[in-house]
């Protein structure tokens, strides 16, 4: 059975799966170059029939991951609720509630929608809905290697859950519990960013990254925000004190601010200790809360494995503790965030309904386009510049990196998910004290707080890393060895932490054989991995795009699959 799977609200993507393998997920963010896009993928729908090779007439099934006729009633009875703790939010829940009727109504009129870009006679699809955290939920379990996990679902908030608890087994998913709205881990990590000045729902890493710099001062406060009922297995945040909506029209209750000592800070205010405190509280009350359910929900100790999905679970740091603290079986996929419920609300039908449908172990994100020499070629051509294909492109790009060098390396197929993951990335030497200032001023142009992560050899990552469990997938933070803090400055944070893409031969044998080139001329199997893009762009997708990031960056090399481009290449054609 072939599955069209959509993620149709924050975040949309396209997947299409055949018997439980994903053959392709593209996200509309790539495509339309507008970042974290909102509303139906059309352009993802159709790169997604092209790379499968397909036609909208050969999709047995479409899969929605959000069920359009549910959580209306906590929708509306919590925010008329909540009019009376705190009115100045009315206006952004009115927009709020604007944005979902919109969204609702594009799902209902999909059918009719589709008829209009392709012919009514490919379009006679069953349109399926699925419960949005039950399409995280599977988006992690279905591709993840256990048989049996239990399976966490934390984000903003999905019809009406914002916590969901899972069972899998086999190909089954069952939910045995969640936590609804308003009382949301999301929404109080969102509304401190904005609070600090970043943007609410986009900006959340940023925070992460700040409260490394900060102490947990403001620990009492959050005992008020967000107060734990081990007993009842849940959690309240209280919305008198933090809301969300109120928090979008950057309105913050009296004894927030009281409390704080702090007024909300404008974004090119600097970033003061207090602000560093307040993030540092944030992260770490969050992580409490998450931990405290888990033991809840999955008993104490637990050493069973773990799958994790939703906006909530793109928090590296949290992860890197799950790992150190809880268990160390867990699995996320590339696409955390809503972005990969296309892929889940597919899998989770074809598990339904596919009787050929079987588990695949998802081991690598290269789900999107991938262009052929001649393609890569052509496109040199088309910017005047002449192909020169290297003749060992690794041990070239190994060379430059340890020269000092920032390269753009694109090959493969676009990666699933927010991170590059070596298809669409920038690569640096980690060993260069001034890199990471080089890597912002030639190319990111992005905070200076903000570390840069790194991609390491699987094989070696126990050698630098406490505690370092396999991370394909970039979302998990580690510490690294007392050895070690200093050798890498470029990729250690203020805490000797390092956000890693572990690597091995079946992952991805280019990625591998690089970095063994970059290991024979530093002694070390690490490079320096950031995404290919310049700061609230989304990452380059085609190679059109990689030439033009090099044309007006100050990237030095541009490696396109077996073709190589140097700055004074694009320069002299300028
Ligand atoms: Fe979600």
């Amino acid at each position: 059975m072939i599955i069209l799977g959509l993620s149709t609200f924050a975040d949309s993507s396209a997947a299409i799966i055949k018997d439980g393998k994903i053959i392709c997920a593209v996200e509309e963010e790539r495509l339309n170059r507008i970042k974290h896009f909102e509303g139906m993928p059309w352009l993802a729908i159709k790169e997604s029939l092209s790379i499968a090779n397909i036609s909208m007439k050969d999709i047995d099934m479409i899969a929605i991951g959000w069920n359009p006729l549910l959580g209306w009633k906590t929708r509306i009875v919590e925010s008329l609720k909540s009019m009376y703790q705190m009115p100045e939010a009315l206006s952004s829940k009115i927009s709020r509630g604007d944005g979902y009727i919109k969204g609702c109504r594009n799902i209902f009129t999909l059918k009719k929608s589709l008829r209009k870009i392709f012919t009514p006679v490919e379009v006679k699809h069953k349109i399926k809905y699925v419960t949005h955290h039950f399409a995280h939920a599977a988006s992690a379990f279905l591709v993840s290697p256990y048989e049996h996990a239990d399976i966490v679902v934390a984000d903003g908030i999905g019809e009406s859950a914002t916590i969901s608890f899972f069972q899998g087994d086999g190909i089954q998913v069952k939910r045995i519990g969640k936590i609804l709205f308003p009382h949301s881990l999301g929404h109080m990590y969102a509304s401190v960013t904005g609070f600090l000045g970043f943007r609410m729902t986009y900006d959340e890493g940023k925070v992460m990254a700040l409260a490394a710099f900060g102490e947990d001062k403001y620990r009492e406060l959050f005992l008020k925000v967000a107060r734990i009922h081990k007993e009842r297995k849940t959690f309240e945040v209280n919305t008198s004190l933090l809301d969300y909506h109120a928090a979008r029209n950057n309105i913050y209750s009296r004894k927030w601010l009281l409390e704080t000592g702090l007024l909300p800070r404008k974004r090119d205010e600097p970033l003061n200790q207090k602000h560093k405190d307040l993030a540092c509280s944030l992260q770490k009350c969050t992580e409490e809360i998450v931990f405290a359910l888990l033991h809840a929900y999955f008993g104490n100790n637990s050493k069973k494995p773990l799958c994790a999905a939703g906006g909530l679970f793109l928090n590296s740091v949290l992860n890197g503790n799950i790992v150190r603290n809880y268990t160390d079986q867990f699995f996320i996929q590339p696409a955390s965030g809503d972005n990969g419920v296309s892929v889940g609300a597919a899998l989770s039908i074809g598990s339904k309904l596919d009787n050929n449908f079987q588990r695949h172990h998802l081991k690598s994100a290269s789900l999107g386009k991938s262009y052929s020499d001649d393609e890569v070629r052509n496109t040199l051509l088309t910017f005047a510049l002449s192909p020169r294909r290297s003749q060992n492109v690794f041990a070239e790009t190994a060379e430059y990196i340890t020269q000092g060098k920032i390269i753009g390396w694109f090959r493969g197929g676009m990666e699933y998910g927010p991170r590059a993951l070596g298809n669409r990335s920038i690569f640096a030497c980690p060993t260069f004290p001034w890199i990471k200032d080089a890597v912002n001023n030639k190319v990111k142009h992005r905070e200076s707080f903000r570390p840069f992560g790194g991609l390491v050899l699987l094989e070696e990552a126990n050698n630098y890393f406490e505690n370092v469990q396999e991370s394909p997938f970039m979302f998990k933070v580690f510490h690294f060895k007392e050895q070690y803090r200093n050798i890498f400055p470029a990729i250690t944070h203020i805490d000797y932490s390092c956000r890693i893409q572990t690597v091995d031969q079946y992952q991805n044998q280019d990625l591998y054989t690089l970095l063994e080139e970059v290991k024979k001329r530093i002694g070390y199997g690490i490079i320096l991995n950031t995404s290919m893009n310049i700061a609230n762009s989304p990452i380059v997708n085609t190679p059109t795009e990689a030439i033009e990031l090099i044309r007006n960056t100050d990237l030095d090399v541009m490696v396109l699959e077996d073709y190589i481009i140097l700055k004074e290449d694009v320069s002299n054609h300028n």
